[in-house]
């Protein structure tokens, strides 16, 4: 289905951020975001569409791109034989049946795998375990996608084309993993310069300015990133914690007495405001077109992290002429709250329930799309 970034939906996303007035030495976080090609406020499908498929596999990327998602996101890893993959966790243990199938080999990192032995994994079974009331016979025996494979899958749907939000996942451990992006981008033409700022037709981001976003926690990749590919987007995640904003408090989980990590992560906030905006000056000084911050989630759960986009926080950085994407949300009322904090765009693992949130809804069912596609 086709999805267009309008006239009202600009005219949406400018209502939806007029609680933020911004320096006024710069443009409006939409102008800036539609500088670089990028819908405002963007769909950013976390994963793929991976509260109702499987995450980071064919059926959560395809459904996220014919609901019309502005972009896939993925985590980026590097087989041992060299294949550019999507994975997200270090290891193969909670997405996979790698435990049956090289048990000896099942905290290895993913990276200690060929793609043909990646291949052999069943990466949609666990999913119907977890998640019985969404689960589909059809999910087992899903594959480990190569980045080719979603690139294909963006490119897959003559009526929508989404773009790629890719994460340099622990690039640390790749060496030469932004090279290598770049060169596979290259050969698929995701690099071609593009003349149009934003996709004028029906067709989706993937055909525009903004058809790639870049993201990383790490501030090597980043530097490398903007080294490799200085023309395209990219985004510096942050969160509290090792690596990334020095927090206030020092005390670890396991000393804190919270209940789970949602609790402790709540608490967590940087060490003082400036502590923050030098991570802020710091996405800016290199490059960057935005930060990607945590959210607290209303409801807790795995994916809710330290506040930081609080609207002093989305204010600096506005004011750095910068774009703020955060990240996990997938209820209404954490939409509601983000997007009254001022940000510019959410990840999401449920696309379908953003895209009505922005009134821009699907025109089929997830579950119609999941039967159109196979699944
Ligand atoms: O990339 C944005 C968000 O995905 C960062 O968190 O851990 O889900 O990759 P994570
Ligand atoms: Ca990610």
């Amino acid at each position: 289905m086709p999805v267009t970034f309008t006239k009202s939906a600009l005219l949406l996303s400018m209502l939806l951020g007029i609680g933020q007035a911004h320096a006024a030495n710069q443009p409006s976080p939409a102008a800036l975001a539609n500088r670089s090609g990028i819908p405002h406020p963007a769909v950013i499908a976390h994963r793929g569409a991976s509260f109702d498929a499987p995450e980071s596999t064919a059926p959560a990327y395809k459904l996220a791109r014919d609901l019309g998602a502005d972009y896939l996101e993925l985590d980026l890893q590097r087989s041992k034989d060299g294949v550019l993959f999507a994975l997200h966790d270090d290891n193969l243990q909670r997405t996979t049946d790698v435990a049956s199938k090289f048990p000896e080999r099942k905290d290895s990192p993913a990276n200690a795998f060929t793609m043909a032995e990646l291949k052999t994994l069943d990466a949609g079974s666990w999913f119907n375990t977890a998640y019985p009331d969404r689960a589909r016979p059809s999910y087992e025996g899903l594959k480990v996608l190569t980045l080719d494979e979603i690139i294909d899958i963006a490119q897959g749907n003559p009526l929508h084309k989404p773009g790629l939000y890719i994460e340099t996942k622990e690039a640390k451990q790749f060496p030469g993993l932004e090279r290598d992006l770049k060169e596979k981008l290259h050969d698929r033409g995701w690099l071609s310069p593009t003349a149009s700022k934003l996709a004028k037709s029906a067709l989706g981001v993937g055909q525009g300015k903004g058809k790639v976003v870049l993201q990383t926690f790490e501030k090597s990749s980043l530097e490398l990133l903007q080294k490799e590919m200085p023309q395209v987007p990219k985004i510096l995640l942050l969160w509290v914690g090792e690596g990334s904003i020095e927090p206030k408090s020092k005390v670890k989980f396991a000393e804190s007495g919270d209940k789970d990590k949602a609790a402790y992560y709540a608490k967590q906030e940087p060490k003082d405001k400036a502590e923050f905006q030098r991570w802020v000056d710091y996405a800016k000084a290199q490059g960057a077109i935005g930060t990607g911050p945590s959210a607290a989630l209303t409801k807790g759960g795995d994916q809710s992290y330290s506040d930081l986009v609080k609207p002093w926080m989305n204010q600096y950085t506005h004011d750095q002429g910068l774009l703020v994407h955060v990240y996990t949300v997938d209820d209404a009322v954490d939409y509601q709250n983000v997007m009254n904090a001022g940000v510019d765009g959410i990840f999401t693992n449920r696309a379908s329930e953003l895209l009505k949130f922005y009134k821009r809804p699907a025109a089929a069912s997830v579950a119609q799309v999941l039967t159109n596609n196979g699944y």
